[in-house]
């Protein structure tokens, strides 16, 4: 970890007409650093990641991101072609649904070489190797590289959509409840895969998760959202082990856990 953060959040708030969506949430991220957003539904945690990622716009606040130059800018400041070039490159999105974020109609392979594509690469035997390589990395057999996504189980699914996320070596990834729909012994398996990748490749993640258990496997830091607000915030084990907020000692006790 570096001594200047990779992302600098300050005053986001995000509301639907009156309903809000999350208020006034400011916090660092460092690089390397892994960061789990935690709370029972409707408490924010969905509305937060995409105001971070851009994908919403919050109606205030600031988010400034470290640019590979050293330089921060203000993704809201951005222009479009701007953020959809760090969404390409320096980003990653894992959605909960892995055909949210892969192309069901094309092959794996197609769906890990496209991002290749996308940042300049054309060498056509080059981008298959490595293709072929990530799907090696997430354990999914080099035999399957043909095969649609449609074809493959949902724990293969999200396996292809991390790779597909990782191969361009982004900086910071962003992850929706990314073991969500699984079954628990396949949610176990890519969990333990995500962390040794995060760990390996040495990314930031901001990870949203309704389940603990994840948060502690895969978090440094947490953040714990309950109407919209951060009500605690503080390094993993420490919230975990000495929750502060009566409500995450709720949430800690599991008699909110869903
Ligand atoms: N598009 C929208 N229009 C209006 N209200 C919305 C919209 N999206 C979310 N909300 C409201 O914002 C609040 C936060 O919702 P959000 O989806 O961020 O929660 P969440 O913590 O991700 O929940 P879950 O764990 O169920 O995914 C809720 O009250 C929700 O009803
Ligand atoms: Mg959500």
């Amino acid at each position: 970890m570096t001594d200047t953060p990779l992302l600098k959040v300050s005053g986001v708030s995000k509301f639907y007409g009156s309903r809000i969506g999350c208020k006034d949430v400011s916090f660092d991220l460092w690089p390397g650093e892994v960061l789990a957003i935690v709370g029972e539904s409707g408490s924010g945690k969905t509305t937060l990641l995409n105001c971070l990622s851009t994908r919403l716009m919050p109606t205030t606040g600031s988010v400034e991101y470290r640019m590979r130059d050293g330089n921060f800018r203000d993704l809201y400041h951005m222009s479009e072609a701007e953020r959809r070039f760090l969404m390409r490159t320096d980003w990653g999105f894992v959605h909960q649904n892995p055909a949210d974020g892969l192309r069901m109609t094309v092959s794996a392979g197609a769906n890990v070489g496209e991002r290749l594509m996308a940042v300049g690469d054309r060498h056509y035997g080059k981008i298959r190797e490595t293709a072929s390589d990530w799907l090696t990395r997430v354990e999914i057999g080099t035999d399957r590289i043909d095969d649609q996504p449609r074809a493959f189980s949902g724990g293969m699914r999200q396996r292809l959509q991390i790779a597909r996320n990782l191969v361009t070596g982004p900086r910071l990834v962003f992850m929706d409840e990314p073991t969500g729909g699984l079954d628990v012994s396949v949610q176990a398996r890519l969990l333990d895969l995500v962390r040794g990748l995060v760990n390996d490749l040495g990314l930031s993640a901001i990870v949203v998760t309704h389940d603990l258990a994840v948060a502690r496997l895969l978090s440094h830091r947490m953040m714990v959202m309950k109407d919209g607000h951060v009500i605690e915030h503080g390094l993993t084990d420490r919230v975990l082990d000495d929750p502060r907020e009566p409500y995450t000692q709720l949430l800690v006790s599991s008699i909110l856990q869903v």
